[in-house]
């Protein structure tokens, strides 16, 4: 068997619902335009049964036996095996070899759906590869699958977003599936956003997911009403996409950053940036898991309804404007180089 596939999926950004997403609230989530391009070559292999690994941007060249199971996501490179081990693990017939190249624009670690990207694309491109059409459905159900090997508990919504593209409102129901509502359009109705890198937090989204279950267990009623006022700001964020009001999604912004700062996931530094950002009339949210102890906590959204705002808006010192256009497509096929 030998045959050759790449794909592309893009990064996310979370509008409204982190962690709340987590214990079946609704998450309203957009694809951004930093895109990760996997090519997987499925091949007669020098050495039968192996998986050549490239990542030159992090200046990863790794060759492992396929037969290798990796339990715990712990060194760089472990989250593509696993990957490429899960979404490959159900075919009829087995290639003798994988060769795996993968470049990518988003930012890792940092809430910007790196990981799911990785998930979504390493599946795709290989069961492409082996001349496998694998539907979106059992795509997402497998890169779930690898998201939890890295992140433990996960809701799952940053692998419907950079699947699907554009902009979803996603809410994990009881029985463990993934509702998702399309909102065509509404990429274009979030110029009030711009987002920025506030440095790489020092916690696994794992470990922020963990720290909020133990404040849970401590202090039911305090993290209760931040999901509550979370929730209702992902679904008044919904209402304001669909009338076409993206100002509007403004003071939810407000709203949201303080139940996430209610419930630990902004650290200190972070907090102070968005308190002066908010005296200069400004609204700021952190976007993904966020952090506890470091100087940044990922990507943060800015928020404000003037575009003269945001051209005289200086960041916070260490942040980083990233320019990228949100509602951006989601998994697509590219030619192979
Ligand atoms: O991995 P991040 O930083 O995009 O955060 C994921 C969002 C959480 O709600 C914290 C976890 C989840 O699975 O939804």
């Amino acid at each position: 068997m030998s045959g050759e596939a790449a794909v592309s999926a893009p990064g996310k950004t979370i509008l409204f619902g982190e962690h709340a997403a987590v214990y079946g609230h609704p998450a309203l989530v957009a694809a951004l335009d930093h895109r990760m391009t996997v090519t997987a070559r499925a091949s007669t292999f020098s050495e039968r049964g192996m998986l050549r690994l490239e990542i030159p941007s992090l200046r990863i060249a790794r060759t492992v036996a396929l037969t290798q199971t990796v339990d715990a996501v712990k060194e760089p490179g472990d989250l593509a095996i696993l990957a490429v081990t899960i979404g490959t693990a159900d075919l009829i017939r087995h290639p003798d070899g994988f060769h795996i190249r993968i470049d990518s624009t988003i930012p890792a670690g940092s809430g910007f759906g790196s990981s799911a990207a990785l998930a979504v694309a390493v599946v795709a491109a290989c069961r492409r590869a082996c001349g496998d059409d694998i539907a979106p459905d059992e795509i997402a159900r497998l890169a779930s699958s690898i998201e939890r090997h890295q992140h433990g508990r996960a809701s799952g919504v940053d692998v419907q977003a950079v699947l699907r593209g554009g902009v979803l409102l996603c809410r994990l129901s009881d029985d463990g599936f993934l509702e998702r509502e399309e909102l065509p359009g509404a990429g274009a109705r979030l110029d009030a956003f711009r987002l920025f890198h506030s440095g790489v937090p020092n916690e696994t989204t794992g470990e922020m997911v963990g720290a909020v279950r133990r404040l849970q267990d401590r202090e039911p009623a305090r993290v209760r009403e931040a999901f509550e006022t979370i929730a209702a700001a992902t679904r008044d964020g919904r209402a304001a996409l669909l009338r076409g009001d993206g100002a509007a999604l403004v003071p939810l912004v407000l709203r949201a950053e303080a139940a996430l700062e209610a419930i630990g996931v902004v650290p200190g530094g972070v907090i102070e940036a968005i308190r002066a950002i908010e005296a200069e009339g400004g609204a700021a949210k952190i976007s993904g898991a966020g952090g506890l102890t470091g100087a940044g906590a990922g990507l943060v959204l800015v928020a404000h309804a003037e575009p003269e705002w945001h051209e005289r808006f200086t960041p916070p010192k260490g942040w980083i404007a990233h320019r990228v256009r949100l509602g951006a497509e989601g998994l697509r096929s590219e030619i192979a180089a």
